[in-house]
């Protein structure tokens, strides 16, 4: 299969075609979802909580996205790989954010990497547009903001809209080939997706983006408990895996498996 290079999704928002993101943290899901069609596989900064356990986006490590990255780039073999830049390891500099993206596409085999923010990472997009590395911007509800944001809350209400507008504006003219856009508004989503030029990813944001994210074992199931508004389950993977846990233990238990065509 041809690979899905930047241009491609360009494309595809001139032609008004939508497409979907899903989040992938190793080989099985990234290959599966590669088959599936899904042209851009996002190694989130949600790994912290998805794969790692932690409560929130912040405590994860580049060091412990990196492997994550790898994985997911030897498994896909159409998709674009996108990594995102964990809390405190682009945000100080562009020098800080460049080398971060260098360790990504060096080391991990990235094709293009994300962060979050909005007018003041425009030296950021900026210099890593300049050095070939291409970047989605990621506005509205920024999970790495969470404390100074007071919270998980919907973002560019009233007044704030325009302020996004020019967020994705000035991040879409410092080189950015895509802005990720989370909790916010229907109606901002879709305002933004018109006043530039390259898609826009949503969550949460509405059915005005050119394009859908959403995180894997949201999408699928895995995750139990409470949802977020934005999360649609498309399968009952938990249901699914926990019934096969429990027919493996119960065969051990009834003496049932290994049966002789698995035995030697
Ligand atoms: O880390 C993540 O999963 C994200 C979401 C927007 C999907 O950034
Ligand atoms: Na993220």
């Amino acid at each position: 299969p041809k690979r899905v290079r930047i241009p491609h999704l360009r494309e595809m928002k001139e032609r008004g075609e939508r497409w979907a993101m899903l989040t992938a943290y190793d080989m099985y899901t990234a290959a599966t979802f590669d088959e599936a069609g899904i042209p851009v596989l996002l190694i989130g900064d949600s790994a912290s909580n998805n794969v790692f356990g932690n409560k929130t986006s912040l405590l994860v490590t580049v060091d412990e996205l990196l492997p994550l990255v790898r994985a997911v780039s030897g498994a896909a073999r159409r998709a674009l790989v996108l990594a995102d830049l964990p809390f405190g390891s682009y945000e100080a500099s562009p020098e800080q954010c460049f080398h971060t993206a260098v360790r990504f596409m060096k080391e991990a085999g990235a094709h293009a990497v994300k962060l979050e923010g909005g007018e003041e990472m425009v030296p950021q997009v900026e210099l890593l547009t300049r050095s070939g590395i291409p970047v989605m911007a990621h506005i509205g509800f920024t999970p790495q903001s969470e404390h100074s944001l007071g919270g998980y809350r919907v973002q560019g209400r009233g007044e704030d809209a325009q302020r996004l507008v020019s967020e994705a504006k000035a991040l879409e003219a410092a080189g950015a080939f895509a802005v990720l856009v989370e909790m916010v508004p229907e109606d901002v989503g879709a305002e933004i997706t018109r006043s530039i030029s390259v898609p826009t990813v949503g969550i949460g944001a509405g059915n005005g983006c050119d394009a859908q994210v959403l995180v894997w074992q949201d999408m699928a199931g895995l995750r139990t408990g409470r949802l977020p508004r934005f999360v649609k389950q498309y399968a009952d993977v938990h249901g699914v895996l926990r019934d096969a846990a429990r027919d493996f233990a119960a065969e051990v238990a009834a003496g049932t498996f290994p049966a002789p065509q698995h035995s030697f």
